[in-house]
């Protein structure tokens, strides 16, 4: 088992390896002193993870259950209502604990419950895909989406404790699988080029080793900069035009992961355009991204990316800060106005991206 430490102002362990699931109550017993827990997770985690968790505990704890339906439309206002509820009843205390078991929406809506409920009660994040494991889960980020768009409603609340059990990555989807690459490739790209090489054969690799490093580069990234307001951003490598990809699509036709490889390849077929990036780069990024299957292209105009990133409610009259890579492993911030935006894009042939 690897551990890692997160330094930041609430301090905490990460711990990867295998079969750390049925182990999670002696993992977790000196976080706090807590009597009741209450674990939140999906339908479909809870049908291959619960029972395992559950029979973690002895006798002398209470454990409680909260179950709602998966999939990203559960991340809302009216989950979050009945999670407070399914406390208040079990009158859970800030001497408690909450576990969230599952992927990102769990996470997120699960820590988001645990930073507001009695104004914050300690919670444990369990995440069991490999986005979650190696981006999610650690960090604090928690959120629910409302109707106005995603993550609007949230708060940053560090976890006591982040257990990742690479057994878990067993029974995703390979699109699933893939997209949590896709995040891995991210690090590599702007933190790490001996990371890169090394998942250039994924298939072969060590997981626990690739998360264990993933999750380091975001501890550093975190500890020096918790409340994202400088350098944390480079975390968002891909984000700006893959988040754009999959709003156009109505977040039905590409996942997150997915998204974000087109955004990483887009972003820096552009800059390498612009003289800012070491030409070669995004061909790197596409070998890499097909050989583990995401994609790297999609049909999108450079107007509607412009209007999407640039009037979104967030970023209306402000400047937008691109992560661009200066070569594989090493990136950079540029801060550009909205019109620098537009004619950064409009480097493309036929206003296509
Ligand atoms: N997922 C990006 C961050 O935690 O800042």
């Amino acid at each position: 088992m690897k551990t890692i430490e997160v330094k930041t102002n609430h301090p905490y362990t990460v711990l990867i390896g295998e079969q750390l699931l049925p182990r999670t109550a002696e993992l977790i017993k000196d976080v706090c002193n807590y009597q009741k827990v209450a674990i939140i997770s999906d339908d479909m985690v809870a049908d291959y993870y619960l029972n395992t968790v559950v029979s973690s505990f002895s006798t002398d704890k209470q454990v409680f259950c909260y179950i709602f339906p998966h999939g990203e439309q559960s991340k809302s206002a009216d989950t979050l209502l009945q999670i407070y509820h399914f406390l208040a009843q079990n009158q859970f205390t800030r001497s408690d604990l909450i576990i969230a078991l599952g992927g990102g929406v769990v996470g997120d809506l699960a820590g988001f419950a645990a930073s507001s409920f009695l104004r914050g009660i300690p919670y444990v994040q369990i995440p069991t895909t490999l986005l979650a494991q190696v981006d999610s889960s650690v960090g604090g980020k928690t959120a629910i989406n409302i109707p106005a768009g995603k993550n609007l409603v949230g708060s940053f609340y560090q976890p006591a404790r982040v257990l990742c059990d690479t057994n878990t990555l067993s029974t995703l989807s390979k699109v699933n699988f893939s997209s949590g690459i896709a995040e891995v490739i991210k690090y590599a790209c702007i933190y790490d080029r001996s990371l890169f090489e090394q998942i250039q054969d994924i298939q072969h690799a060590n997981m626990t080793d690739i998360i264990t490093r993933c999750i380091q580069i975001k501890a550093d990234i975190v500890c020096k900069d918790e409340f994202d307001t400088g350098m944390r951003m480079i975390l968002n490598f891909g984000h700006t035009i893959g988040h754009a990809i999959e709003k156009h699509y109505h977040f039905s036709t590409y996942t997150h992961g997915q998204g974000v490889a087109i955004g990483m390849v887009k972003m820096t077929q552009l800059s390498e355009k612009a003289g800012l990036t070491q030409p070669g780069c995004a061909q790197q990024i596409i070998k890499l991204c097909q050989s583990v299957g995401l994609p790297t292209d999609c049909e999108i105009d450079t107007q509607t990316l412009f209007d999407i990133c640039c009037l979104d409610k967030k970023n209306l009259n402000q400047s937008i800060h691109l992560i661009l890579l200066k070569e594989i492993g090493t990136c950079l911030i540029h801060k550009l106005s909205h019109s620098e935006f537009q004619a950064f894009l409009n480097q493309s042939k036929d206003n296509q991206l």
